[in-house]
């Protein structure tokens, strides 16, 4: 099977920070990889190298088996790639149900009765359709994180990018997280999700992979991954032969 997504040897710098260091990785259809890293290691560029938004000083980077990496932004995001933003950005002067209505119409092609229903559903499943009519530039960090999974989920994605979406919710709302990704998945979707909430990402992801200093140090089983002693070193401090 063709993956749906495929890093080969992909380098960016940023003078003497390295934030991928010969990354190389691919995701399946249907599949849910789970993304960890110290701050700073280059979680969040490597979504903007997939999204288009960040070009790579050198590798390649495959969706649906055509090489992207040359393709702009919005073309990968009208082929099936979104993403939400760790810094959410919505369009602050919309309401909710617009900025998705943006995402379903420029992100999705879609118009009309179609993109109305998709917005409405999106709104319905993100808990925040009584919230439609609100402007999003009054809205509470948590909601614009919301809005941010509602947006990407209107650009009807192949691949979902999920950039910290966990942090601050209820132990009720972090379940009902975990459902809808899961839903989605279900529905064929991938996914990759960077997530300092560990026990939700537990709770989706098939395989997990460990970014410091923007190489791929680890991969492998999330349970394994997150006992290893690479995973203990970064977090905890342990050294390497202690
Ligand atoms: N456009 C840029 N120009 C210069 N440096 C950048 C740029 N974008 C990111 N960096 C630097 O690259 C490094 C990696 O940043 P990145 O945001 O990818 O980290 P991260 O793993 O997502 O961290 P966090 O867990 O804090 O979100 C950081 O040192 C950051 O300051
Ligand atoms: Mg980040």
């Amino acid at each position: 099977m063709t993956p749906v997504l495929e890093l080969n040897a992909v380098r960016k710098s940023f003078g003497a920070v390295v934030v991928a260091d010969d990354q190389s990785w691919s995701l399946d259809q249907g599949e849910a990889l789970g993304v960890i890293g110290p701050n700073g290691a280059g979680k969040t560029s490597m979504f903007n190298l997939v999204t288009g938004t960040l070009k790579p000083n050198g590798g390649s980077i495959r969706f649906m088996g055509q090489d992207i990496t040359a393709w702009s932004a919005a073309r990968r995001c009208r082929a099936g790639i979104a993403r939400s933003f760790q810094v959410p950005q919505p369009f602050r002067g919309m309401t909710i149900y617009e900025n998705t209505y943006v995402a379903a119409t420029q992100g999705a092609g879609l118009s009309g009765a179609e993109a109305e229903e998709v917005c409405l559903d999106v709104l319905g499943r993100t808990g925040l359709l009584p919230k439609a009519n609100v402007l999003a530039g009054g809205l509470t960090l948590l909601d614009r994180k919301r809005l941010e999974l509602a947006r990407a989920m209107c650009a009807k994605p192949r691949v979902l990018l999920l950039d910290e979406i966990a942090g601050g919710l209820t132990e009720n709302e972090c379940h009902a997280l975990i459902d809808l990704i899961n839903g989605l998945r279900s529905t064929g979707i991938s996914i990759v999700w960077i997530e300092h909430v560990v026990h939700a990402l537990l709770a989706v992801v098939d395989r997990l992979i460990v970014i410091d200093f923007g190489a791929r140090i680890a991969e492998g089983d999330p349970h394994e991954i997150m006992n290893s002693r690479a995973v203990r070193e970064i977090y905890l401090g342990i050294e390497a032969d202690a």
